[in-house]
């Protein structure tokens, strides 16, 4: 049984924040974000929740599928900043489009969630459990962010995008690469909710929490270590997955990175002796929003008619946890 990708769709909270009104804010300047990042704008949460922005996309991928709401019997949402424990992103997705068959569920990996997501979602509907799936990335990263923290506070956008997944009569998906490594998790963290019962110990705030602080709940972040993960895991993944495919690196028309930072990208191009142009990136205009990123890229790839029935699409991400992985999809659309 096959599996393809029926539409794409996305969406912006409608706050457009510039590289100079950041230096507002922090010690910073527009120079040093876009050397150093590739980052010149980002849209950031006026209002907007991670669900609505989930739902939106996920209206905007059923529209371009030309799917029903009632026709989705799978929903997974991948983010890291959902609005509840519970009900999760998915459930209220569900509930704002009337998605009454789905079963719905969210995938917590870092910004490596939506390769996760798709690889899960590929896996139930190729096992025959589910026919038609909602992938979604949605991210209201700027709530997790340390707005006097320069460092980090200039990278992050918030945003979501979505595919459509449905059983196919020829190959779509076609081969999937994942990884972790829990022992370098301290590199890139966003702390829980600390244990506060009547009868946690003196330290409440500390217990019952595995290895953070609870004044830790702000992205955290060790640059240069990220940076050398994230160029090892991006190279490892893309040339996996292709193997896996039955494919040669020529054979991909384009890598549709998670978008981090422009240094990381040309790293590995430069690394693998690809073309740059190879590379898509929007993180000029979005930031790095998580594990929306993939799927935004993806939707404006799509809506700009970049994508061409029997091209091959490298998906490659890396993220907190740590988590890596990649997808390679074969286009089956016509645009
Ligand atoms: N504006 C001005 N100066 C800054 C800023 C800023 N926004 N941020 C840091 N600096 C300063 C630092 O304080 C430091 O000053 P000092 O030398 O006086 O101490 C100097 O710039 C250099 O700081 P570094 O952290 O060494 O800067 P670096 O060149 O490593 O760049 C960056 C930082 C862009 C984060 C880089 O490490 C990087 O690209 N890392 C990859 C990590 C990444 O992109 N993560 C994204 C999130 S993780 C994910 O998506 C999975």
């Amino acid at each position: 049984m096959y599996t393809e990708i029926l539409g794409t769709g996305s969406a912006l909270p409608k706050q457009r924040i510039t590289n100079d009104e950041l230096a507002v804010l922090v010690d910073t300047s527009d120079e040093w974000i876009t050397s150093r990042t590739g980052i010149s704008e980002r849209w950031i949460s006026a209002g907007e929740s991670t669900s609505d922005l989930a739902a939106e996309a996920a209206a905007n991928a059923l529209a371009d599928a030309g799917v029903e709401p009632a026709d989705i019997d799978l929903v997974i949402s991948a983010t890291v900043s959902p609005d509840n424990f519970t009900p999760t992103v998915s459930c209220e997705v569900q509930k704002a489009l009337g998605l009454s068959q789905a079963t719905c569920f969210d995938l917590w990996a870092g910004c490596t969630g939506f390769i996760f997501s798709l690889m899960t979602a590929d896996s139930l509907l190729k096992s025959g459990f589910f026919s038609r799936a909602l992938v979604i990335g949605a991210e209201v990263l700027s709530k997790l962010v340390d707005w006097e923290d320069r460092a980090t506070c200039v990278l992050f956008g918030d945003g979501a995008g979505a595919a459509v997944l449905g059983r196919s009569s020829e190959p779509g998906l076609l081969s999937h690469v994942s990884g972790s490594d829990g022992s370098r998790g301290e590199v890139l963290t966003i702390g829980g909710v600390p244990l506060m019962n009547p009868w946690s110990p003196e330290r409440a705030g500390t217990a019952g929490q595995g290895s953070l602080n609870h004044d830790q709940s702000v992205i955290c972040m060790n640059g240069q270590e990220v940076f050398k993960f994230a160029v090892r895991a991006m190279e490892s993944s893309i040339r996996r997955a292709t193997e896996l495919s039955d494919l040669s690196l020529h054979d991909i028309s384009y890598i549709i990175p998670h978008q981090a930072n422009n240094r990381i990208i040309q790293s590995v191009a430069g690394r693998m002796e690809m073309p740059r142009e190879k590379f898509f990136t929007n993180l000029d205009h979005r930031g790095n929003t998580s594990s929306a990123s993939i799927p935004m890229a993806l939707d404006e790839m799509n809506r700009a008619g970049l994508l061409l029935p029997g091209m091959h699409l490298a998906l490659v991400g890396f993220g907190g946890g740590l988590t890596w992985g990649a997808s390679i999809v074969r286009w089956t659309r016509q645009s």
